[in-house]
């Protein structure tokens, strides 16, 4: 059997006192959909930039297709590229048009004409339904759909692997659900994703498994229906009962 495309095993992470990562493993094979969720504070964002080496950690290791993360130069572009990731905030380059934010990373990293860079920005941008807005710069387009544009430019890069860290909860309630179905159909295409989510109705349709993180730990992780239907521990069953009532 092939390895896992994402392998933590025994990963440790402390920012000063707090022992934010406490012997992390977490497997997730090509194709999979994963969703972290958990209480504010638990390290689901500081696990998502670990993995992206935007932050380091102590002991344990980290492999990606079976490499273990670069420490810098060349090998850490090419993580970057491999390990996409997208944000509470777009981050899109403000004074740059749409098309740009797209094309740059792939005309730096992976050395593309402007043409070949524009078309390939071009199909992508329709596909998260921007294409008609590529001449404008960000501040000219909504929240929902700056946010789609930066997953167009995530998966220009052609990533082996997309991390989301809660995507839609900066957004207007009714700019949540454009983006929500743009991961849906990308988590339909096959792509691996590892979500930070409180959004269950994408857990529930696009979802292979729940892992549920509180103060630094894995503590739970289960197909959706029986995380939700059924929670096995109890902090799992008090963020639930919180989470839920909302
Ligand atoms: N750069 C940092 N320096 C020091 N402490 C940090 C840093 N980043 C995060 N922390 C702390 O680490 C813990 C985990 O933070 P993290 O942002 O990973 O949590 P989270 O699960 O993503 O929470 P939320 O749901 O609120 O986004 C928190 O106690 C936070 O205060
Ligand atoms: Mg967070």
């Amino acid at each position: 059997m092939a390895s896992p495309l994402v392998q933590l095993s025994k990963v440790n992470k402390h920012f000063g006192d707090l022992h934010v990562l406490q012997d992390i493993d977490l497997e997730v094979n090509k194709g999979e959909v994963v969703i972290l969720i958990g209480p504010s504070g638990s390290g689901k964002s500081t696990l998502c930039r670990t993995i992206n080496r935007l932050e380091t950690f102590e002991s344990g290791s980290i492999l990606i297709d079976g490499v273990p993360l670069p420490e810098e130069g060349r090998a850490l572009a090419q993580l970057r590229a491999d390990v996409g990731m997208v944000f509470q905030s777009f981050n899109l380059f403000a004074h740059k048009t749409i098309l740009e934010n797209v094309t740059l990373g792939p005309m730096k990293v992976r050395k593309l004409a402007r043409a070949d860079a524009e078309k390939e920005a071009m199909q992508l941008l329709e596909r998260v339904g921007v294409a008609h807005q590529a001449k404008k710069v960000p501040a000219q387009l909504s929240g929902g759909q700056q946010q789609r544009v930066a997953i167009a430019r995530s998966l220009a890069m052609h990533p082996k692997v997309m991390l989301f860290d809660e995507p839609t909860s900066a957004l207007d309630p009714e700019m949540i659900n454009e983006v929500l179905d743009v991961m849906v159909e990308l988590a339909a295409s096959g792509m691996t994703m590892i979500v930070v989510t409180h959004e269950m109705g994408f857990a529930r349709k696009a979802a292979d498994r729940v892992v549920f993180m509180d103060a630094g730990q894995i503590v739970e992780t289960a197909v959706p229906n029986e995380f939700f239907a059924n929670p096995k521990t109890d902090r799992a069953k008090d963020f639930l009962s919180k989470i839920l009532t909302h």
